[in-house]
């Protein structure tokens, strides 16, 4: 896939294609920004609806995801004008300013794809030892191994309690802490180990792995992933504000922006900022409610379980 010779092969299902193309409505010649280009999969869905002209401005943390991304768009379609951007999505109101364009959809699919989860040295996987990184952005200072070696343990417990939503926060904490001082935890393996030992007995109940939430929490908390999005969301309010203004705004007046996302801590603000908007006048909301994967897209696959997808046009509503 992807035509790319020097990196791995990766695939990754995207998810609510045809609720995405229902909500952003491509256009020929229109200006598309994907805040997390991933493997490309919704943006070149897109691309090719552009056509002639337009362009797809592709942004993404994760350098080898970009390039895959933009080959696959470059593929998908020919002529679209292909504009690759690295870095974290919160920056991207401001470059898409700096660059002079102005866009008429935004898509942003939160969280990692399955490429990454599937890579052990990118250590994000419960289920695949490998060194205990979790870094989406590689440029990042600060790994999941160092979080775990210099929090304290209240700290640590605050983590697993606020990103991760778990309520053994403390108990997994103390161990450890305990842990550590035995020896530096700096592999997946031995922390899903140390967090299964102490919370095995919920296990089998719940079906799900309880290392889940602990990992969860320390990706969210490496990646800043609640800060970047609240940066985002607090970039689409300004744009969407300003879009009819005479400077004008990154968002063009009629733009359509559209957030999935995996959990209630990305669904809340997301939910929130929109609603917002909505309530002020300056959007209109183009799903009633969260949209979520049809059953089918389910049993197909099942990442999709968990979608909750919202979206907005911008526009001061007609009075
Ligand atoms: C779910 S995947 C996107 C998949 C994509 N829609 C597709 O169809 O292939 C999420 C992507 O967002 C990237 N990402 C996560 N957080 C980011 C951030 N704060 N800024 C930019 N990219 C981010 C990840 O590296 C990953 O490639």
């Amino acid at each position: 896939m992807d035509g790319a010779a020097t990196l791995p092969a990766v695939t990754h299902v995207p998810v609510m294609i045809s609720e995405v193309l229902q909500r952003l409505s491509p256009s020929p010649g229109e200006v598309y920004v994907d805040c997390t280009a991933g493997l490309g999969g919704h943006a070149s869905a897109v691309a090719s609806r552009l056509v002639p002209g337009g362009t797809v401005v592709l942004n993404d943390v994760d350098p080898g995801n970009l390039e895959r991304a933009s080959e696959r768009v470059r593929a998908a379609a020919p002529g679209v004008g292909v504009v690759p951007m690295a870095g974290n999505f919160a920056d991207v109101p401001r470059k898409i300013t700096e660059q002079g364009l102005r866009a008429d959809m935004v898509l942003a699919d939160l969280g990692f794809a399955s490429g990454q989860v599937d890579d052990a040295s990118r250590g994000l996987s419960f289920s695949r030892d490998g060194p205990l990184d979790m870094r989406l952005d590689p440029t990042l200072p600060v790994t999941a191994a160092e979080l775990v070696a210099t929090l304290t343990e209240r700290e640590l417990a605050e983590v697993l309690r606020t990103y991760g939503e778990e309520r053994e926060a403390g108990r997994i904490a103390r161990k450890l802490v305990r842990e550590r001082e035995v020896s530096p935890i700096t592999t997946t393996g031995r922390l899903a180990g140390i967090v299964r030992s102490v919370s095995s007995s919920r296990s089998g109940s719940s079906g799900i792995d309880p290392a889940t939430r602990t990992f969860q929490a320390l990706r969210i908390a490496v990646n800043d992933e609640i800060g970047s999005l609240e940066a985002l969301l607090a970039g689409i309010l300004r744009g969407a504000r300003s879009a009819e203004s005479e400077g004008g705004s990154w968002l063009r007046p009629g733009a359509r922006v559209v957030v999935i996302s995996f959990h209630s801590l990305e669904d809340r603000p997301v939910k929130r900022r929109t609603a917002e908007l909505v309530a002020s006048g300056y959007a209109e909301s183009l799903t009633r409610g969260p949209m979520v994967a049809s059953e089918h897209e389910v049993s197909e696959n099942p990442r999709s379980r968990s979608a909750r997808l919202r979206g907005i046009r911008v526009g001061r509503r007609a009075v």
